[in-house]
């Protein structure tokens, strides 16, 4: 297209997600959601999830549109070619703080004197990639910040200074780890009412002042305080005692959620195929799962962090092999720290026929088949979604971050949960597994999920809260005043 024919009125944001795949999957479909409401995208991946990217979806994961583009900053780390684990979280938080700031700031520059592109109106920052919000402020345009994890983990991290304060944390020695401290109940956080320590998200269980992640979250979710505006990934009446609590601490909050049911909004054939795995997508489920009974199979999946030991691994395969129940369960070749991830040969002798072994699927889609009947999840903010959006209860073994406290609400608070210890025994699995898919609190749970499946979808369509926040987002915020 030649520069004439440019509309250099249209708004142009630019999407800064943090550069793992439950940060980069729903900041893209904010920006589909922009593009289809008639923004300019600049899509920002780090140079190494770039080449991921490339590697697992082809070219066309990063080639874009004329006015959906993709661009690069480098994330900081050394170089490395090791394309198919995902990256130590905290040496990325770590470099990402401290690196990325100069180089998205000459990337802004560069695009507002970039021929054929609109100048950048507004920066869409994931809320843990604060440093971009402060570039926003160079330029004097609005930066908002997209906390992707859930309102209730926002509050514990905005809690982390308040707790130090307090003598709570850091611990002082490991000892406070093991005591029982950690079930030392809390009620003065607002919104939250009696949660415990170990409910709070997980970097506080340390004895490090100085520990990177311990730092990390909390300052990030400080920084939020300084957006123009915070947005979540979720919807009002899910959390909505929590998100009155927030109000008054935050900038103007915007529920948008859960994303993959504002899809609908997003028409655009080329921008529907771009697609945002980090690993090559495995579609054999998809005929496995032909004539299946409705809520018939279990699924199992940890996100795109978690890790396990062997023995954890070995226990959640003979608890799932006891259970007796079809299963589908994915396993990331890093899913076991430091190993090859592999079930022992007799697990596959025993359930050959019954289960069905993966490395990587678009599990939002799996989610929404009907045969889907209950779900082990780490409790990662989009899996604990996806769930919602198909009406699946969980089994959930929180892995880290505010997965705990996402872990504690789906069994308090939603009742679409239950947990399985941290140490993670096979009859216990099996119970579990049996529970949710034939037991009576199974069927409650089915329920429970099923209508809040029906009120997340109540809020995305016009006239529903997350719709409408969305479009109010963009008036009040997002679009430039003339
Ligand atoms: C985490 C969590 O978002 C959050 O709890 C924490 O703050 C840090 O990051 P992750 O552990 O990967 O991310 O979990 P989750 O939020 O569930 O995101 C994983 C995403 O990858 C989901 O959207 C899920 O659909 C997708 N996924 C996962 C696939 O598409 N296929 C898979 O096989 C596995």
């Amino acid at each position: 297209m030649s520069s004439e024919a440019v509309n250099y009125e249209k708004p142009h944001a630019v999407c800064v997600p943090y550069p793992s795949q439950g940060h980069v999957h729903p900041m893209l479909k904010v920006a589909k959601l922009l593009h289809a409401k008639g923004f300019h995208i600049t899509f920002v991946n780090t140079e190494f999830n770039n080449q991921r990217l490339l590697r697992s979806n082809g070219p066309d994961s990063v080639k874009g549109l004329e006015d959906f583009r993709f661009e690069t900053i480098p994330d900081g780390l050394p170089p490395s070619n090791n394309y198919g684990a995902t990256q130590d979280v905290p040496s990325l938080c770590d470099s990402t703080a401290k690196n990325c700031r100069a180089p998205f700031r000459d990337l802004v520059a560069r695009l507002n004197s970039t021929p054929g592109i609109p100048p950048v109106t507004c920066v869409v920052s994931d809320g843990v990639m604060t440093f971009s919000l402060d570039v926003a402020g160079e330029f004097q345009i609005p930066g908002v910040a997209f906390w992707t994890a859930s309102a209730c983990g926002m509050m514990g991290y905005l809690h982390y200074r308040s707790l130090m304060e307090r003598g709570i944390i850091p611990f002082k020695d490991d000892s406070y780890l093991m005591d029982g401290t950690l079930d030392t109940q809390i009620d003065w956080i607002p919104g939250m009412g009696h949660i415990r320590l170990r409910d709070l998200p997980s970097f506080i269980r340390t004895t490090d002042a100085a520990e990177i992640m311990f730092n990390f979250m909390g300052n990030q979710a400080q920084r939020c305080r300084k957006a123009t505006a915070v947005m979540f990934n979720t919807f009002d009446d899910l959390e909505k005692e929590v998100l009155d609590a927030l109000t008054p601490m935050l900038p103007p909050i915007y529920t948008i959620g859960f994303l993959p049911l504002q899809s609908h909004q997003i028409k655009d054939v080329g921008l529907k195929s771009i697609g945002s795995s980090l690993w090559k997508e495995d579609m054999e489920w998809l005929e496995w799962l032909e004539g299946k009974e409705p809520a018939s199979v279990f699924y199992v999946n940890f996100g795109s962090i978690t890790t396990m030991t062997t023995q954890n691994l070995i226990e959640f395969a003979w608890g799932l092999a006891d259970s007796n129940h079809p299963f589908l369960w994915v396993i990331r070749a890093d899913l076991v720290k430091g190993e090859t991830a592999v079930v022992p040969p007799e697990f596959v002798e025993a359930t050959g026929g019954r289960g069905l072994l993966l490395n990587w699927v678009p599990q939002e889609e799996l989610l929404q088949q009907p045969a889907i009947g209950g779900f082990l999840t780490h409790c990662g903010w989009n899996s604990t979604g996806e769930s919602f959006c198909g009406g699946v209860p969980v089994v959930c073994w929180p892995f880290f971050a505010e997965q705990q406290t996402n872990c504690r609400y789906a069994c308090t608070e939603w009742g679409v949960g239950m947990e399985v210890d941290k140490d993670v025994r096979r009859t216990e699995v099996e119970a579990l597994v049996r529970e949710v898919m034939k037991g009576e609190k199974g069927k409650e749970m089915r329920e429970n999920a099923t209508e809040w499946r029906r009120r997340a979808e109540r809020a995305t369509r016009p006239g529903g809260s997350s719709y409408e926040n969305l479009n109010r987002l963009i008036t009040d915020v997002l679009r430039p005043r003339r």
